[in-house]
Order: structure tokens, then sequence, then C-alpha cells
């Protein structure tokens, strides 16, 4: 097992009503920012809820973050932090307003030129202004960790930042709230957290047996929650076990002691800063298509995965392939297609490979996966097969 180091210091509130621990979490006589995305949480319920829960508190609003967080919006709300001298932030929402109030906290304190350093630059945050978040969509996991992704229209951008001061302080994670998002953004949710563990999970076989054995856990339980989630999704015990799948996808402990891939979420980030298509809808373009092209390094725990989570039996290569093609069935009965050409605004064939990897090729050398061994070739072979 590779040496590793875990913490884990987030709050973590989870079930009904777990918002009313709110205010006990947020230092006494803090200003406080709420931000929040488009406006669902006025329909849901969850924006009273918070109201009721901040009381006491002074508060300021800044709405309108919107899905794959824009650095233009975004630096509206720091300006507002200055001038109102905040000092504690909450996010109320989805992956996309907990990133973006992440990329606030750390350019809050940040005394460089531009806060755009933090993201083109890669400066690891050490210490951010304090954020607690309320979830409302499971899929990211950003409520648990302390990584973000920020998208710069204007460049055709979008890029990660994290480091140890950007976890939330707590985290307020109440299934209920599963039951108001619409199935688009329920099927996101599977495919982003099912893919999460794949990256961590679907590598080569090491010595890490429990790491193994917990990945099995969550990919079986998405998969069996997955279509009630999707029939009934206020269901509250479906939708529980739907929130801590996403959250124990992405909250650090199956990556430690293993190695890891992110190739799929490499290349899922450009189609989205190119194209504007969903997070996870990226993902499930490229993961068939990678995962055929990696058949020769993957085949073991291909393999690995078809006998214990679908249970399946054969030769590893016919394992192997059932795997892949298991999990393309299981986006598809999602209605998440898995080609970019299902995009009617997608370029042609022979024109989107090439520009998403150049347009990777911008921020990073292409030396991607567990061995480092998937380059600029391969990447482009990859992305023409998932045309
Ligand atoms: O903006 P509102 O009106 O709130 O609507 C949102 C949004 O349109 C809606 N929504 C959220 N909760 C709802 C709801 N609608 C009804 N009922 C509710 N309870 O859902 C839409 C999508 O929201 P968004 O936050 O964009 O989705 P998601 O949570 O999938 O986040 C995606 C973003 O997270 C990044 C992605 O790249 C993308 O930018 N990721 C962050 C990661 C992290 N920090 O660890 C890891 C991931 O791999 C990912 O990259
Ligand atoms: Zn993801």
């Amino acid at each position: 097992m590779i040496n590793f180091n875990l913490q884990l210091p987030v709050h973590l509130f989870f079930g009904k009503d777990a918002h009313k621990n709110i205010a006990s979490q947020i230092p006494a006589g803090a200003k406080v920012l709420m931000t929040y995305g488009g406006g669902s949480i006025k329909t849901n319920g969850v924006y009273q809820k918070v109201q009721s829960a901040l009381e006491g508190f002074e508060v300021v609003e800044f709405g309108g973050i919107e899905a794959n967080p824009e650095y233009e919006t975004l630096l509206r709300a720091l300006k507002i932090i200055k001038e109102q001298e905040i000092t504690f932030i909450l996010a109320v929402g989805g992956g996309s307003v907990i990133d973006g109030t992440k990329f606030l906290s750390s350019a809050a304190l940040f005394d460089g030129d531009t806060p755009w350093d933090i993201l083109s630059k890669g400066i690891r945050t050490e210490v951010g202004m304090p954020f607690g978040t309320v979830l409302t969509l499971p899929a990211t996991g950003s409520e648990m960790n302390s990584g973000a992704v920020i998208s710069r229209k204007e460049l055709n951008q979008k890029r990660p930042m994290g480091g140890p001061g950007l976890f939330p302080k707590f985290s307020i994670c109440d299934p209920s709230v599963v039951a108001s998002l619409p199935e688009r953004q329920l099927a996101n949710g599977i495919v982003d957290a099912f893919t999460h563990v794949m990256e961590q999970y679907m590598t080569y076989p090491t010595s890490a047996t429990l790491q193994d054995r917990i990945s099995e856990g969550i990919l079986a339980t998405l998969m069996e929650i997955a279509p009630k989630v999707m029939a009934d999704p206020s269901d509250y015990d479906t939708a529980a076990n739907f929130m801590w799948c996403c959250n124990m996808a992405l909250n650090g402990i199956i990556q430690k002691g293993v190695p890891t891939d992110w190739s799929i979420h490499a290349l899922g980030h450009e189609i989205t800063a190119l194209y504007g298509i969903d997070h996870a809808r990226t993902l499930a373009i490229v993961l068939p298509s990678m995962y055929r092209y990696k058949a020769d390094k993957k085949g073991a725990k291909l393999a690995q995965f078809s006998q214990r989570v679908l249970e399946l039996s054969g030769s590893e290569a016919e394992l192997a392939t059932a795997a892949v093609d298991a999990i393309e069935n299981f986006f598809h009965s999602l209605d998440v297609p898995t080609t970019l050409s299902a995009y009617p605004a997608m370029d042609a064939e022979e024109v989107a490979p090439e520009k998403i990897v150049q347009n990777l090729e911008k921020i990073r050398t292409i030396k991607l996966g567990e061995h480092g061994d998937i380059l600029r070739e391969d990447a482009l072979s990859v992305l023409q097969s998932a045309y």
C-alpha cells in the first residue's frame, strides 16, 4: 500500500432537518455572505430553512452562481466580500455553488496580483476565509473535500484549484433536497459519483484490499439504487443512500494508498470548457472509450469489477469487455449518452477531438492516467472513438 496522510476536517451533519445545526457552527458575530445558484432553493424550501437558521446573523446574499461557476460572476461576489467586510461564507447549492465559494474563500485572503493566478499558476490555498455548505445536489463530493473547478468562458478554460485551506468548516446534507431534483441532475449525480470511484479504483491490482472493497461497495450501491432514485427521488431512504455514496466517492478515503487515474476528468473538463456539456455527461462520453483503449493495462481490474460488482464469470478478457459494456448500458439506462456526436452543438468528427486535445495542451502537458502513459495521440484516439 502506498504511504498516505489523511485529514478529514469537515464536520458533517447528515439527515432530516440537519440545517438546524447551522447557527451553532458559525462564529458568533460573523458577517455572513450566503451564496447560491439560479434560484432552485427559492422554490424547494431550502432558502426559507437557511434563512430561519441564520436568524440573528448579519447576512448578505449573492445569488446567480451558474453551473460550471464562472470566474467573472465570482469576481462580483469577491467585490461584495471586500466592500462589506464579510467574515464567513455559507454556500447553499450543488457542486457549482460550493466550488465557486471555495474560490471566494481563497481569493478573499489572496494577496497576489490577480485572483486568476490561483487557477492559472496552480497556487494551493493553505488558509481561506472560513465557509460552510448546505448541499442541495448529491454528485461531486465538494461538500467534503478541498477541491474546486472554476470556468472562465472568455478563455474557454475550466481549471482546478485546491489546498488544505479549502475544506468546508461544516456541511449540511439533508437527503430531502433530492426530491426536487430534475431527472437530468439525478442522472448527472449518479454518473459523476460512479466515475469518481472509477478514477480511484479502475487502475491495476494492488495490495489495498479494503480500498477495493469500499469502492466496489459504492459502485454496487449506486447501480442498485439508481433506478429507484430515478423513479422516485422523494423516497427518503433511497435519497440518503445516494447522497452518502456521492460523499464517500470523493471525500478522500478511497483514494488513500492507491494509484489513481483521473484521465477521464481531465478530458471531460475540456469538453465542458469548449461545448458547455454538463460535467457528468462529459465523463460518460470519455469513460467507455478510455477503458476500451486501455483494456490491456486495466484488464485485470475490469475483470475484478465484473466478478465482484456485476457477479459475472468468464475469462479475464471476456470479463473486461463485459465490464465496459455494462457501464455503458448503465449510463444509457439513465438516459445519459456516451458519444460526442449525441450533442447537437458538437463540431464535426474531424474537428472536435483535435480541438479538445489542443485546449488541454494550452494548460498542461498531456501525460495522463495511473501510468502517465496517455499522451497526446492516445487522448486523441480515445476522443475519436468516442465521437
Ligand atoms: O442553480 P440552481 O437554480 O440552484 O440549479 C441547479 C443547477 O441548475 C440545480 N439544482 C441544484 N440543487 C437542486 C437543483 N435543482 C432542483 N433541486 C435541487 N435541490 O442543478 C443544476 C446543476 O447544479 P451544479 O451545482 O452545477 O451541479 P453539480 O453538483 O453536478 O456540480 C457540477 C460542478 O462541480 C464540478 C464540476 O466540474 C461542475 O463545475 N466538480 C467539482 C468537484 C469537486 N469540487 O470535488 C469534483 C467533480 O468532479 C466536478 O469536477
Ligand atoms: Zn466529477
